[in-house]
C-alpha cells in the first residue's frame, strides 16, 4: 500500500443521494467518476420513496444513467410502510429503509417522530434481513435543550432501545459526527455498524459557521469528536465505513441572494442554506488524500471497501478493482449539467452544484 499507487477492490458507498430529473442526470455518472462501484442510494426524494414499486423504479432510472454502477435501493420509514410492504420489498431486492427524524434536514418533513410505532415493520425487517439505516438526529427543541451541537448524543438512546429489542436487525447509524456515537456503536453488538463521511474527517464547526458549502445535516462538530471518526478508522474497527452522504444542491440553494429572494421579509424568514455537501465526483481520491493526511492510508481498502461490504453482505466482484496514483489534482470549482453549460446564471436558474474542496489540492487521483 506504499509508494506511489493503490489498489482497491470495488469501492462501496454506503450513503449517497442521487435525486431526480436534471440533477440526478448531473450526479449519478459521477459515483463512477469517484472511483466507486456499488451505491447505496438514499430514498428522500420528492415524495420520499415509500413503496417498493417507486424504489425499485428509482434504482432502474439511476441504471439507465450509469449502467457501469450497482445500484441498491431504500426505502423511507413512514406511516405507509406496513410489514407487508417490507415482505414485497425484500424480496423485490431493496436493501434497507432510511429512518429521518421529522424535520432534521433535506426531504424529512415525512419523518418519524416515535420508533416504537414501527417495531412492527423492524421485526418484519429483522426477517427479511433488511438493514435499518438511522439518520441519529433528534430535532431541536430550545426549551429541551437541544440543539444542532448536541442532537446526535441525544438520539442514542434511540438507538440503543432499538439494537436491545431488535438484536438481530442489523442497523446503521448514519454519518456520525460525535465521540459519543463512535463510542456506542462500538459497545452495540456485531449488528450494529456506523457510516462516515469525509467531509466529517476534514471539518469542524468553525469551518460551517458561515460557509455554506461546508454546511451539512449533522453539522460537523468539535476537534475532539473529529479525532474519535479518524481514530476509529486508523484503528481498522470492522464495523466503521464510507458512506459518503454525497448530497448535492444547486449553488441557488446553497447561496440564496436577496435578489432571488424579492423581499427582505422573505430573506430574514425563509433564506435558508440547504444542507448537504457534493462529494460523488471526487469521492475516492479524497478518502485517500483525508486517510493519508491523519496516517490511516492503511486502512482505505477497509474503510471504503471490505467493512462496508461485509456488513452488507455484497462481497467485490472477482477482478473489479480501481488504482489510484499519486498525482497533485485540483477540484473542478463547479460542475454544471451539459445541457446549462451556455446558459446564463443571472436568474438562478442554471443547474451547477460546487463539490467540496472546490479548488483545492488532492494528492490522489484515479488511474484511466
Ligand atoms: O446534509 C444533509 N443533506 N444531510 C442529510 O441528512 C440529507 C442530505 C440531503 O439530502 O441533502
Ligand atoms: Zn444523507
Amino acid at each position: 500500500m506504499s509508494g506511489d499507487r493503490l489498489t482497491i477492490p470495488s469501492p462501496a458507498d454506503f450513503h449517497v443521494h442521487l435525486r431526480q430529473g436534471e440533477m440526478s442526470e448531473l450526479v449519478t455518472p459521477h459515483v463512477a467518476k469517484g472511483g466507486i462501484d456499488l451505491a447505496y442510494v438514499m430514498p428522500n426524494l420528492v415524495p420520499p420513496l415509500t413503496s417498493s414499486e417507486q424504489t425499485i423504479a428509482y434504482i432502474e432510472q439511476l441504471q439507465k444513467l450509469a449502467p457501469q454502477t450497482k445500484f441498491l435501493g431504500t426505502l423511507y420509514l413512514h406511516p405507509d410502510l406496513t410489514p407487508e410492504e417490507i415482505k414485497r420489498a425484500a424480496k423485490a431486492g431493496v436493501r434497507g429503509v432510511k429512518s429521518y427524524p421529522r424535520g432534521v434536514t433535506t426531504n424529512s418533513d415525512s419523518g418519524i417522530e416515535d420508533y416504537e410505532v414501527y417495531y412492527p415493520v423492524f421485526q418484519a425487517m429483522e426477517e427479511a434481513n433488511m438493514v435499518l439505516n438511522l439518520h441519529g438526529e433528534i430535532p431541536s427543541d430550545a426549551d429541551k435543550g437541544i440543539c444542532v451541537l448536541n442532537a446526535e448524543p441525544q438520539f442514542l438512546s434511540h438507538l440503543e432501545k432499538i439494537h436491545k429489542q431488535f438484536p438481530r436487525l442489523r442497523i446503521v447509524l448514519e454519518h456520525a459526527t460525535t465521540r459519543a456515537a463512535v463510542d456506542c456503536v462500538r459497545r452495540l453488538g456485531d449488528t450494529v455498524a456506523c457510516t462516515i463521511t469525509p467531509h466529517h474527517l476534514e471539518l469542524i464547526v468553525d469551518d460551517w459557521a458561515g460557509r455554506p458549502i461546508n454546511f451539512c445535516k449533522p453539522v460537523a462538530k468539535l476537534p475532539d469528536d473529529r479525532a474519535a471518526l479518524r481514530d476509529v478508522i486508523r484503528e481498522g474497527h470492522p464495523r466503521f465505513f464510507l458512506g459518503s452522504d454525497s448530497a448535492p444542491h444547486p449553488l441557488a440553494n446553497k447561496y440564496p441572494s436577496a435578489a432571488s429572494r424579492g423581499s427582505t421579509e422573505a430573506l430574514v424568514h425563509n433564506c435558508g442554506c440547504a444542507a448537504g455537501i457534493y462529494t460523488s465526483p471526487i469521492l475516492l481520491p479524497l478518502c485517500a488524500t483525508l486517510l493519508e493526511s491523519f496516517g490511516a492510508l492503511d486502512q482505505l481498502p477497509k474503510f471504503v471497501s471490505e467493512n462496508g461490504r461485509k456488513f452488507y453482505q455484497e462481497p467485490a466482484s472477482e477482478g473489479r478493482q480501481v488504482v489510484l496514483r499519486r498525482v497533485r489534482n485540483k477540484v473542478p470549482e463547479v460542475y454544471v449539467h451539459d445541457k446549462h453549460t451556455n446558459r446564463s446564471d443571472a436568474d438562478g436558474q442554471k443547474l451547477q452544484v460546487v463539490p467540496f474542496y472546490a479548488g483545492k489540492e488532492l494528492a490522489w487521483e484515479i488511474e484511466a
